[in-house]
């Protein structure tokens, strides 16, 4: 039986991805700071669960050691989303929780579950298709996922002679509890099961982008690859509208 870890496992996308790896007859070790959700999923007989809060490094290193088994896939999922309402007046304590959660978070996790990897295992890490585009008000969210997009590339680098296979994963819009919180138009937006079926099956065949749902990811990246300037109009009058 091959064994996963997933953090952000107890809501959304990761939740999805546990209950589908478990159905899949995989071990999942499912991660989260929800006690009572961890405590639901442990009813399923292939999961086991490791409760803490990816921000705090101590939590992550004690977590890590109650690890016993050697791990065939690492996802790298847990993270958050905040706007900058008024950026002249820049939230630095905002920005410092996002990039404490998406980014150091997942450092501190790579620092502790990655030497747990089998060579020739996978590690995938989530980011976002919010940073093919320079969305208004995603200062924070869009900086720290564009950072992961960089780690996961210079990563699957440096793996590959441990034949671990590094895929960064890209989502649109997901119907979950992070984007219910958003009060603008969400073109395309997918439901978590297809979103974590499409996620799973890309990383079956070991992909290195991971891209969900396609065509909405596929234009984004195309207006992500037009000139600066484009790309600046587009959002100064997508916020306008
Ligand atoms: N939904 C979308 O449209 C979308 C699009 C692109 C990328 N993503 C990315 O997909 C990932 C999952 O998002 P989601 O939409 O499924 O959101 P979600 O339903 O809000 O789930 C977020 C998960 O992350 C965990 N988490 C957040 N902060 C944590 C912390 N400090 N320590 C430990 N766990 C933490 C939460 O667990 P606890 O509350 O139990 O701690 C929860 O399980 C995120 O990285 C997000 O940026 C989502």
């Amino acid at each position: 039986m091959k064994t996963v870890l997933i953090t952000g496992a107890t809501s959304g996308i990761g939740k999805q991805l546990a209950l589908n790896y478990a159905k899949s007859d995989w071990h999942v070790v499912a991660c989260g700071r929800n006690k009572g959700v961890l405590a639901e999923l442990e009813a399923n007989e292939n999961i086991s669960t490791l409760a803490f809060d990816i921000s705090i490094p101590n939590e992550v290193v004690e977590a890590s050691k109650k690890l016993e088994q050697p791990l065939d896939m690492l996802i790298l999922n847990a993270g958050t989303c905040e706007y900058m309402d008024d950026v002249k007046h820049f939230d630095t304590e905002m920005f410092r929780r996002v990039v404490n959660s998406n980014l150091l978070g997942t450092s501190d996790c790579l620092s502790a579950f990655l030497p747990k990897v089998k060579d020739g295992g996978q590690l995938a890490l989530m980011g976002s298709s919010a940073s093919f585009f320079p969305f208004t008000r995603a200062q924070a969210y869009g900086a720290s996922k564009a950072a992961i997009a960089y780690l996961a590339q210079t990563l699957a680098v440096d793996l590959a002679p441990q034949k671990i296979a590094v895929s960064l994963v890209s989502p649109g819009f997901v119907e979950t509890a992070l984007t219910a919180k958003n009060d603008f138009n969400m073109p395309m937006k997918i439901s978590v099961e297809q979103a974590s079926d499409e996620i799973q099956k890309g990383l079956a065949k070991r992909k290195l982008h991971v891209k969900t749902p396609r065509l909405f990811t596929f234009i984004l990246g195309l207006v992500g690859k037009l000139p600066m300037s484009f790309q600046h109009w587009l959002s100064l009058r997508m916020g306008q509208s």
